[in-house]
């Protein structure tokens, strides 16, 4: 492996990440004993189980002897391992939880040279129906009581064993219309959005983190109105609790900028609906806007953009996206994401290019094989997720890379590294699922896609890179014969595993270069502060300059207002310091290069005015974005994140 890889894994997690690992991740015996007391311990248990999905999942172990068919999953436990362990790559958080749930513990972690092929097969054998790896999943809900509170229960099984679930309501009929069955009138899909918050309220409970849920209705659905206004006198608490909400933009974004400039009218229509009403768009821009002023919602999700690039359609179609809007999804899909630490990767004054190389295409294998050891709550989900094997491969850590090369977030120069990084991460792992494809199958649905079919298709818009030339070619020559998944990148706000990464989040700006971060107690359900300063500040600043400045710092979070060398503000911009335009810019520039979708929020300070948010979301129109999330600076009572000055 490479060096940086054994660099890092010498370097242990941070007090504060060891706090949330303790609390959170470290597996624990039914008498609530911990089995792990270390990372290492935790990055050995996920490599071994994922490493035996070998056994599911490569004919080619067929034609092996056993010492070789042994041999062959051990190497790639140790790659899995190397990689976790170094904290470069994490699998998402039901990774972390789940893998190993029903094996025996002593299975998973005896030394490596001690493991036998009985183990592994043992391993896989063992599995229950807890063993669930994934953190996305779309859910239909059809226009029925039968189809909705079956989607009910679905709701409550996926959540029950920590997956996140979006569901688009434009199938329920909507408010008011008529019922044939009871002659009664239907209460319309936001009432029956709150039924399936209560059910996840009261689901989350057993498992170490809250549920989280999107809901989106499609623009042109008659309730479209209500549902923009659906979360108003949202305090963080109670209204829609674990929803996210979005308007659904179904045709392509272009048709609604049209309208929006001609101020046209869009028609509202259901098949069980005899009304007729037409609405501006630009009323319904404008509504959008105040709601998200006030509460952060509804965002916009192009579901039409999202077809565009889906090389399954229209054999198959992306209905919704999961709860931050990372992965579109058929009905039933599921995904699972794991994360690069690109910060990590910048070394002796360069990045190291070739490590991420290796890095992506064992990550790729990785994400492949979690499929085939995932235990999935609900049949219809297996099959769903097995006909076309989804992945999201993305990056943490961008910000604090930035800040390493002293490149400002809101520049050019940062946009166009973006579009390099990412095709280089785009060609390399659809380089590796192209080779496994070749090793192992591809996906059973590959002969219907468009990889196959299409003279041209890439499955991303593509813009100004390095590579574009390799990516092209890519898609004419092997991706034409070989590919293993249907879409293999995605950029998740990996709001966990960041902090157990010790890096910023996702391919977000830092909010903040110090702050005070609250996690719950899981023993007592207390509120502890743990206190943070961004280390890439640390290390850079001279010591003297960031004594004088700590405390101001902490208080204010950026260092837009203090006095130190303009240098240092330029470099150290956070999500504030940062505006709208850019944030939207630095999204695009990534989407272009990525086949599912990002995790972004455009952040807005809280004096921006509605008409600002309007600019933003009609700007959006424009853009080779696949969805828009605006977040004005305290319009939630309830932040994750806060300074210490309002804590
Ligand atoms: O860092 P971590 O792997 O925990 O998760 P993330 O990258 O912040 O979120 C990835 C996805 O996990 C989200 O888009 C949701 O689908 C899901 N999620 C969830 O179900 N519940 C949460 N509390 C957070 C995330």
């Amino acid at each position: 492996m490479h060096e940086l890889v054994k660099k890092w894994q010498n370097v242990a997690p941070s007090q504060n990440a060891e706090k949330i690992l303790r609390e959170r991740y470290y597996l624990k015996n039914r008498e609530g004993e911990y089995l792990e007391n270390s990372w290492n311990e935790l990055s050995r248990r996920v490599a071994r189980v994922i490493a035996a999905a070998e056994l599911l999942n490569n004919p080619r172990l067929q034609q092996m002897t056993p010492a070789e068919r042994l041999d062959h999953i051990k190497s790639w436990e140790e790659a899995f391992y190397e990689l976790i362990s170094s904290r470069i790559f994490i699998p998402n958080s039901p990774t972390l939880f789940n893998a190993g749930m029903g094996v025996d513990f002593e299975l998973l972690y005896k030394p490596l040279e001690n493991m036998k092929l009985e183990d592994y097969e043992k391993i896989v054998q063992q599995r229950n129906h807890l063993h669930m790896l994934s953190a996305c999943f779309v859910v239909p809900v059809d226009d029925s009581i039968d189809g909705i509170f079956t989607a009910v229960k679905e709701y409550a099984m996926i959540t029950k064993v920590g997956g996140g679930i979006g569901s688009n309501f434009s199938a329920l009929r909507p408010n008011g219309s008529f019922v044939a069955g009871t002659h009664g009138k239907a209460s319309g899909p936001i009432s029956f959005m709150h039924v399936f918050n209560s059910a996840v309220s009261v689901v989350e409970q057993g498992y170490r983190r809250r549920g989280a849920l999107m809901g989106i209705l499609n623009i042109d659905h008659p309730d479209i109105v209500d549902f923009i206004q659906a979360k108003r006198g949202n305090d963080g608490e109670r209204v829609l609790r674990f929803f996210n909400i979005s308007v659904g933009i179904p045709m392509q974004r272009e048709e609604i900028l049209k309208l929006y400039e001609q101020d046209g009218q869009i028609e509202l229509h259901h098949p069980k609906w005899v009304g007729k009403k037409q609405v501006r768009v630009r009323e319904i821009f404008q509504l959008m806007a105040q709601n998200a002023w006030e509460t952060g919602d509804p965002g916009m999700v192009f579901l039409g953009e999202m077809n565009k690039y889906y090389a399954l359609y229209p054999v198959r179609q992306i209905i919704s996206t999961n709860p931050c809007g990372e992965i579109g999804l058929g009905p039933y899909e599921a995904c699972n994401l794991g994360s690069i630490d690109v910060a990590k990767l910048y070394d002796g004054g360069k990045f190291a290019w070739d490590a991420l190389e290796k890095i992506v295409r064992v990550a790729v294998r990785f994400l492949d094989n979690v499929i085939d050891v995932n235990v999935f709550p609900i049949d219809k989900i297996e099959w769903a997720v097995k006909e076309s094997r989804r992945l999201g491969l993305g990056i943490m850590g961008f910000a604090d890379l930035l800040y390493q090369m002293e490149i400002p977030y809101d520049s050019e120069e940062a946009r166009r590294f973006a579009r390099n990084l990412m095709a280089f991460i785009s060609l390399h792992a659809h380089e590796a699922s192209s080779d496994l494809g070749e090793e192992k199958g591809n996906f059973p649905l590959f002969s219907q896609s468009r990889y196959a079919k299409e003279e041209n298709f890439v499955p991303f818009s593509m813009d100004v890179s390095d590579y574009d030339d390799e990516i092209k070619q890519h898609f004419k020559t092997r991706a034409k014969k070989h590919k293993r998944n249907v879409a293999v990148l995605a950029i998740a706000p990996t709001g966990s595993i960041s902090n157990i990464a010790d890096t910023s989040s996702g391919l977000e700006p830092n909010f903040l270069l110090a702050y005070v971060r609250y996690v719950n107690k899981q023993s007592s359900g207390e509120r502890e502060p743990l206190l943070y300063v961004n280390e890439v500040l640390r290390k850079k600043m001279p010591a003297e300059d960031l004594k004088r400045i700590e405390s101001e710092l902490i208080e204010k979070g950026s260092l837009k207002n203090l006095d130190v060398d303009e240098k240092w503000k330029r470099i150290f911009v956070v999500a504030l310091d940062i505006s709208p335009m850019d944030h939207l810019l630095m999204q695009e520039a990534f989407q272009c290069y990525v086949d599912n979708n990002i995790s972004k929020t455009i952040n807005m300070p809280n004096s921006a005015s509605v008409d600002d948010v309007l600019d933003i979301y009609v700007e959006a129109l424009k853009h080779k974005i696949r969805g828009l999330t605006v977040y004005r600076d305290g319009s939630l009572r309830t932040q994750v994140l806060t300074t210490a000055r309002s804590a």
